[in-house]
């Protein structure tokens, strides 16, 4: 699914356009559409995160960085931030310089489908909120399993959707029109919180997506339900 539905341009133009678009409202707009859940998913994320001790982690899809910035909190030798915006990783760089962390987090501009990674050389992968958007999964989940060392672990946070009433029923609403309204009026771009939710409602979530970990080569693949499943939280070993 392409957020601009623009039969010129593929979905990997279209997504690093949105982004570029929407990036100086994107931090304010997560937070207050999610009343400040998102953080605490990230925090989640990092201390499932913390008994692999993990001294070198690659952050994909990184945006404007809190995954990568949650991750310090492990006190890490090094944390790398990618994202194909660059617009993203400008607010990236300013973050990282704003809050001292320039010997420690390094932020780049580049695709997670061709990662300009060595193979084996981080022992730690983390995406938040970015598979969803990726052209082509499997070959950006191969490809972090490339850079992945020998008994690494990548963790994977996404949206999925809640199963429990009245659960179900509030996101849906909120989804179909609480989302749209409020991020087109802020970020000024029609269709960029109309795409969120519908590619949610259509991405693989739970075991459909641990059998695509598994099927590219992930091992001890595991799925932590967060919020009555609003949001997932995958992990597998290489
Ligand atoms: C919803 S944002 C998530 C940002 C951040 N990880 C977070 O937790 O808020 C998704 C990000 O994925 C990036 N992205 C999408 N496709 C990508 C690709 N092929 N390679 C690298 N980044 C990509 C987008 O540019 C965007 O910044």
């Amino acid at each position: 699914m392409k957020p601009y539905k623009l039969s010129d341009k593929t979905k990997k133009q279209e997504i690093t356009e949105m982004f570029d678009n929407i990036s100086p409202k994107y931090d304010f707009l997560n937070h207050f559409m999610s009343a400040g859940i998102d953080i605490l998913w990230r925090r989640k994320l990092i201390r499932m995160l913390a008994k692999d001790k993990p001294l070198t982690i690659l952050d994909i899809a990184t945006g404007t960085g809190d995954l990568a910035f949650a991750a310090v909190k492990l006190k890490p030798q090094h944390i790398t931030g990618v994202d194909i915006s660059s617009k993203m990783i400008e607010i990236a760089k300013t973050k990282v310089t704003k809050r001292g962390f320039k010997d420690i987090i390094d932020m780049q501009v580049g695709d997670s489908e061709k990662l300009n990674f060595k193979d084996n050389s981080f022992d730690a992968v983390t995406v938040g909120f970015g598979v969803r958007n990726f052209e082509d999964l499997n070959l950006g989940l191969t490809e972090m399993l490339r850079v992945t060392k020998p008994k690494g672990c990548a963790l994977i946070l996404e949206f999925s959707k809640p199963h429990v009433f009245p659960v179900k029923q509030l996101f849906r609403l909120y989804s179909k029109y609480g989302i749209p309204l409020i991020g087109r009026s802020i970020s000024k771009d029609d269709f960029a919180y109309k795409y969120l939710p519908e590619s949610v409602a259509e991405f693989p979530e739970a075991t459909a997506f641990e059998k695509i970990m598994l099927d590219v080569g992930y091992t001890n693949v595991s799925s932590t339900r967060l919020t009555f499943g609003v949001a997932t939280i995958y992990r597998g070993y290489k």
